[in-house]
């Protein structure tokens, strides 16, 4: 298995922002890790098509179930592979938070994408309460059983696991923690999707740096990052890609 480092921009970027996509690709033209940016929606065709003849994958940070219709504002899995995207993260607790998504709304949106042809990398993890109130496993397995498709195999779906207070806040899980929860959802999707479970990437993320990056790497059960603020300098996501890739 390929690790993956995936870059999620959130709403963070314009046109001059491709520049940042360059030099990444220039400083890492055959990285032997996977490398995936995920810009805002309006810079998808464009960075796809900058990226094109290079090993930078292009994402989307959400889709819609359907695949067309009358839903203002929203951007289908099938539009999303239209405009270059391989991959599109579903479920961040950001989409959670502020557009009250379910486990089975991430599930729907999923197996949309999956259906479009596209990989779908499922975000899950717990809150600093439920950490502290010692329910991170029950909370992650809940997570784990409601939002992975039907049809998941280790070549659609990505599972990235990001505690929410560890999102932007500069805190991590030890890497004890780490390891725990990690090999705890490894063994989980085996109950959900069988032999591919061994096979199927699993993403730390919340608040991966350069500094962080080689020590989280090396957690069992880690298959690569997804990485938030550290994404948008190509300085930085490159070092975290070089880690990966060490
Ligand atoms: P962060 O974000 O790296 O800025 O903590 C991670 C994420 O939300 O995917």
């Amino acid at each position: 298995m390929k690790k993956l480092a995936a870059g999620n921009w959130k709403m963070n970027g314009s046109m001059a922002a491709l520049a940042e996509a360059q030099a990444l690709v220039a400083a890492h033209p055959a990285p032997s890790c996977e490398m995936l940016l995920c810009p805002p929606a309006t810079l998808i065709a464009a960075l796809s098509a900058q990226a094109k003849g290079t090993p930078l994958m292009v994402g989307g940070q959400d889709c819609h179930p359907k695949a067309s219709g009358a839903h203002t504002g929203d951007i289908s899995a099938v539009m999303l592979k239209d405009a270059g995207a391989t991959h599109v993260i579903l479920g961040h607790s950001e989409r959670r938070t502020d557009h009250g998504e379910t486990d089975a709304l991430v599930k729907a949106k999923a197996e949309a994408a999956i259906a479009a042809g596209l990989i779908a990398i499922v975000c899950i993890g717990e809150t600093e309460a439920e950490r502290d109130a010692g329910r991170t496993l029950a909370v992650i397995g809940t997570q784990l059983d409601g939002s992975v498709p039907a049809g998941a195999t280790a070549a659609n779906l990505v599972i990235a696991y990001e505690p929410v207070w560890a999102i932007g806040t500069g805190r991590t899980p030890t890497l004890a923690e780490i390891a725990e929860v990690h090999a705890f959802l490894r063994a989980r999707l085996q109950g959900l999707i069988g032999p591919d479970a061994a096979g199927t990437r699993l993403l730390y993320g919340g608040s991966v740096k350069p500094s962080n990056a080689t020590d989280i790497f090396a957690v069992p059960h880690v298959d690569g990052a997804l990485v938030g603020g550290a994404s948008l300098k190509a300085a930085d996501f490159g070092a975290i890609v070089a880690a990966l890739s060490a």
